[in-house]
């Protein structure tokens, strides 16, 4: 499948962290409904985290294991994946996936986890690349003739489960960032020795992520804890909000040096910090950090999408993140159903449940008190 530029112009929506179950959060379900509607984008990319898939088998918390053999897994996953994934089909909107940390911590290996994903007729980029994951790879949008490649979509693998060790590791692997170069070169010689302009997409934020960032006085207003007793603040010079410590990956693999050696990225865009929403530029090249989307997580109000709006002309970008409120509109219905479906809501939602339950019991004691009154 060849993406192209319409009338100049390419719409990619970041999805990031929708992780859900084969019982899948129902607001999470309407807001992504209401913004492939009303977004109309060309690209969908799921940056990781796009099922709990950590979590099948124990689906429903403080239930016994329902998912107890590799078939029931197995089954179970269908269901999650196409839950998030068959909104986007019916829509017949091209879609990309990477994983996060919680996608594959189970008994099935990513290969076999990607053939769900292959299955769907919108799916691109699963097909097969040489960098030894096959969620590293990239996508070519060409121009609207299909003579020309005027932005590159990078989508790097940075969240790896070694099932031998069973052991999550959180990086790109060093062979991806080899892999990133000589593809990189090549894109470049085969458009005439210039770079193609490109934007990165990686699912756990990097090391370099902690340079947007600065301690700060606890009582500062938006301060968050961060290591050591020690509290953090987003730098003045960057857009958006932290709600959380940043939460990089583990090593340095030359990612950045790479980058900055191939000087076709114009941004590296992370998931994996729920709580964060925001934008940066270290050593010249743009970090943005999108919240999640799910409802069955922590997070905060930020919940949402992110979309990436590039001219053809210059290769330049607009991003913005459109919340849950933007998306679904403020109504007394809509809190309703955040609170209702949104993990860190849950005492709001104890303290409801428990309220309407007292008034109910009241109730049922003053009728019964007033009905054994008359029978006097
Ligand atoms: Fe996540």
């Amino acid at each position: 499948m060849q993406l192209k530029f319409k009338n100049g112009k390419f719409r990619v929506l970041q999805v990031s962290d929708p992780q859900d179950l084969q019982y899948v959060r129902p607001t999470m379900m309407r807001m992504l409904n209401k913004a492939y509607d009303d977004l109309k984008p060309d690209l969908i990319v799921l940056t990781g985290d796009n099922i709990l898939g950590n979590h099948l088998d124990d689906a429903r918390i403080y239930t016994p294991l329902i998912v107890k053999d590799k078939e029931s897994e197995k089954k179970a996953m269908g269901i999650a994946i196409d839950k998030l994934v068959s909104p986007i089909e019916e829509r017949k909107i091209p879609f990309a996936m990477i994983y996060g940390n919680h996608d594959d911590r189970n008994r099935m290996t990513k290969e076999e986890q990607a053939d769900f994903y292959r299955s769907y007729s919108c799916n691109i980029g699963l097909d097969g690349t040489d960098s030894g994951d096959c969620d590293t790879y990239n996508i070519p949008i060409y121009s609207e003739d299909g003579e020309k490649v005027k932005i590159n979509i990078w989508m790097l693998d940075s969240a790896w489960h070694d099932k031998e060790q069973d052991k999550c590791f959180e990086y790109v692997k060093p062979q991806a960032v080899e892999w990133y170069k000589k593809t990189s070169a090549r894109l470049k010689e085969e458009n005439g020795g210039e770079v193609v302009p490109a934007i990165m997409f990686q699912h756990i934020p990097m090391l370099e992520t902690l340079e947007l960032i600065e301690e700060c006085d606890k009582n500062y207003e938006g301060a968050v804890p961060g290591p050591d007793g020690k509290f953090f603040k987003l730098k003045d010079e960057c857009g958006g909000f932290l709600g959380e410590y940043v939460s990089a990956v583990s090593e340095k693999t030359g990612q950045m040096e790479a980058i900055k050696e191939c000087g076709d990225v114009k941004a590296v865009v992370f998931g994996h910090d729920h709580g964060n929403c925001f934008t940066g530029v270290v050593d010249g090249i743009q970090f943005i950090q999108t919240p999640c989307t799910s409802f069955r997580c922590y997070g905060n109000r930020k919940r949402g999408v992110r979309v990436f709006d590039i001219d053809e002309s210059t290769g330049e970008f607009e991003t913005f993140v459109l919340t849950y409120d933007d998306i679904v509109g403020k109504s007394l219905w809509n809190d309703f159903c955040y609170l209702w479906d949104a993990d860190d809501m849950w005492k709001k939602k104890a303290a409801l449940i428990a309220g309407v339950a007292g008034a109910a019991v009241l109730g049922i004691g003053v009728g019964v008190g007033i009905a054994l009154k008359k029978r006097k």
